[in-house]
């Protein structure tokens, strides 16, 4: 008993208190720090605490550590099961060898079997180098496993220190990347190589910092201002989210009343077509008390996804936002979007779509670097989701933007319409310049120009900028009042909870990843 008591003691000090001391310098906290603010209190059954690595070589057998540098195990989150690995700083660097990665693939294969959400904290040097391709091998070991467990747990990647080389790919094979902001960084290649190969100068932070992923790179998902809201967020998003992909998300309690009116919402869209208005204000509006977990909320910000509830059911938001390129559809956005919708219909999250888009971005830039297979990863989610799908279009649906944007077609289930939405294949002036070409050509007058394209824009107008040519074929369920929308979501949700559908069996699909 003595000796086991010595021997917990021993692990709980990692590396030693010196490097728990420079640690905490760096405005960081210690590998068991973290995983005492994430679990439930007294929650945590630790595991393999008395590993140490098996290496020889360049002295290491000199450097032993309880616990290799990794704290693994299980705990709850607001009572619900959760896997952990927490990488330790202290204990050289943090860096993955084969006993430490042995020790995260058996949390990881114990979550499978569970069916529970597995956490991982990342602050390490990466690879063991005195351990070589037994280190790289550990890696590999654990890609395979979030391969596997990929669209079957919620795995979630915290980055709480550096995460370099080829180490980036495991958060980066996970579903949720959450980075705490100015301590913590993510590349494949670090300043060093960069300097040497480009010529390059660039700092850590500049290069992979947080607001470098949240803002251009999309690869984080959330960024706390530090590690203590980094860990909020991680709690946050896992209260939406089930089990696995053969449960429900929890049904949250709902103070909130479902036939709430917002008289404020009749009003919200602009009277003329080209003014914007921040989409955000109609998702706080219908959602339950306002609240929203905005995913990549610095990324492609003309779209936004997220998360609500809707009388207390876990439902994923997809909203163009007008704020922000008028909404238009580019590259990122779609990506951004589809990934969401993926994530949602992996793990039985019913999806809302608000619908304001103009199109897809136009212009060469787009062209060139790949809208046409990009913008199809976006249709190819949604028509391959088989989780409820309501869709509200708010004003603008045109084109093949409409379609994408959870259209009937595509198997949406109900689809509504304010009485502010426009459904046509292109906007009035466009289409008139298409129509009309060869009678414009002909005429020398401006002022005459442009008259004739006003009168005539209002005739398409009356025809197709409304939703009731939509709704005249069936693919618009209802035009809705605005006000009434949040209740008439939750509504489609209820009758939507039995929802039975599927896709043919197959392999996999060959979506144009
Ligand atoms: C072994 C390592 C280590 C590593 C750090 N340490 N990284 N030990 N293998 N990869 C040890 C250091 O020797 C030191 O030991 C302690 O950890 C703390 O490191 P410091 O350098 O003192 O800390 P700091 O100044 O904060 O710098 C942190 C760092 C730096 C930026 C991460 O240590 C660093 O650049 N490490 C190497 C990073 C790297 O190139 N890794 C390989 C990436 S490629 P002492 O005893 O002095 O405390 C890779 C391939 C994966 O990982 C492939 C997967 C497919």
């Amino acid at each position: 008993m003595k000796r086991l008591i010595a021997e917990r003691e021993k692990a709980r000090l990692g590396g030693g208190e010196k490097r728990i001391e420079a640690q905490h310098k760096k405005g960081k906290f210690t590998a068991r720090e973290r995983v005492d603010m994430l679990l439930d209190e007294g929650s945590f059954e630790e595991y393999d605490m008395f590993v140490t690595h098996r290496t020889t070589d360049f002295s290491l057998d000199k450097e032993q550590y309880l616990s290799d540098g990794v704290i693994t195990g299980h705990g709850t989150i607001d009572g619900r099961t959760v896997f952990i690995f927490s990488q330790d700083f202290t204990v050289l660097g943090g860096s993955l060898s084969e006993t430490n990665a042995l020790k995260i693939c058996k949390v990881m294969d114990q979550a499978m079997k569970v069916g529970a959400p597995l956490i991982g904290i990342n602050d390490s040097g990466g690879a063991r180098i005195q351990e070589g391709v037994r280190s790289l091998s550990g890696y590999a070991s654990i890609f395979q496993r979030n391969i596997m467990a990929s669209g079957v747990i919620p795995q979630i990647s915290a980055i709480f220190g550096p995460c370099a080389g080829g180490a980036v790919y495991s958060p980066a094979l996970t579903d949720f990347v959450v980075m705490a902001d100015k301590t913590s960084y993510m590349f494949v290649t670090g300043p060093k190589v960069v300097k040497t190969v480009t010529g390059e100068s660039i700092t850590d932070e500049d290069l992979g910092g947080a607001t470098v992923h949240a803002t251009k790179s999309g690869v984080t998902h959330f960024v706390g201002a530090n590690e203590t809201e980094g860990i909020l967020l991680i709690k946050k998003l896992l209260s939406y989210l089930p089990q696995n992909n053969l449960e429900e998300p929890p049904l949250a309690v709902c103070s909130d009343p479902a036939d709430r009116l917002d008289e404020k919402l009749n009003t919200i869209i602009p009277e003329k077509p080209s003014i914007p208005y921040d989409v955000k204000d109609i998702i706080h509006s219908i959602a339950d008390n306002g609240e929203f977990l905005e995913v990549q909320r610095q990324y492609a910000r003309n779209i936004v996804v997220g998360f609500v509830t809707f009388n207390g059911i876990s439902t994923g938001i997809v909203a163009n936002q007008p704020n922000f390129l008028a909404g238009c559809l580019d590259i990122n956005a779609s990506r951004k979007a589809a990934r969401f919708v993926r994530f949602c219909d992996a793990f039985n999250i019913p999806i809302v779509t608000l619908v304001d888009v103009p199109g897809f971005l136009p212009g060469s830039a787009q062209e060139f670097e790949g809208i046409i297979s990009n913008g199809a990863k976006l249709i190819f989610a949604y028509g391959e989701a088989t989780v409820p799908k309501i869709t509200i279009i708010l004003r603008k649906a045109y084109g093949g933007a409409y379609i994408v944007m959870s259209s009937k077609q595509l198997r949406g289930d109900v689809n509504y319409a304010w009485p502010t939405a426009e459904i046509a294949v292109m906007g009035p002036i466009g289409a008139i310049e298409v129509l009309y070409n060869r009678d414009l050509q002909a005429m020398e007058n401006p002022e005459e120009r442009a008259k004739f394209v006003a009168d005539n824009a209002a005739e398409y107008r009356e025809k197709f900028s409304n939703p009731y040519e939509a709704a005249k074929y069936g693919y618009i369920d209802d035009v809705i009042e605005p006000r009434n929308t949040r209740f008439r979501i939750i509504r489609a949700l209820q009758m939507l909870s039995t929802k039975k559908d599927a896709n043919p069996p197959k392999k996999h699909s060959t979506l144009p990843l």
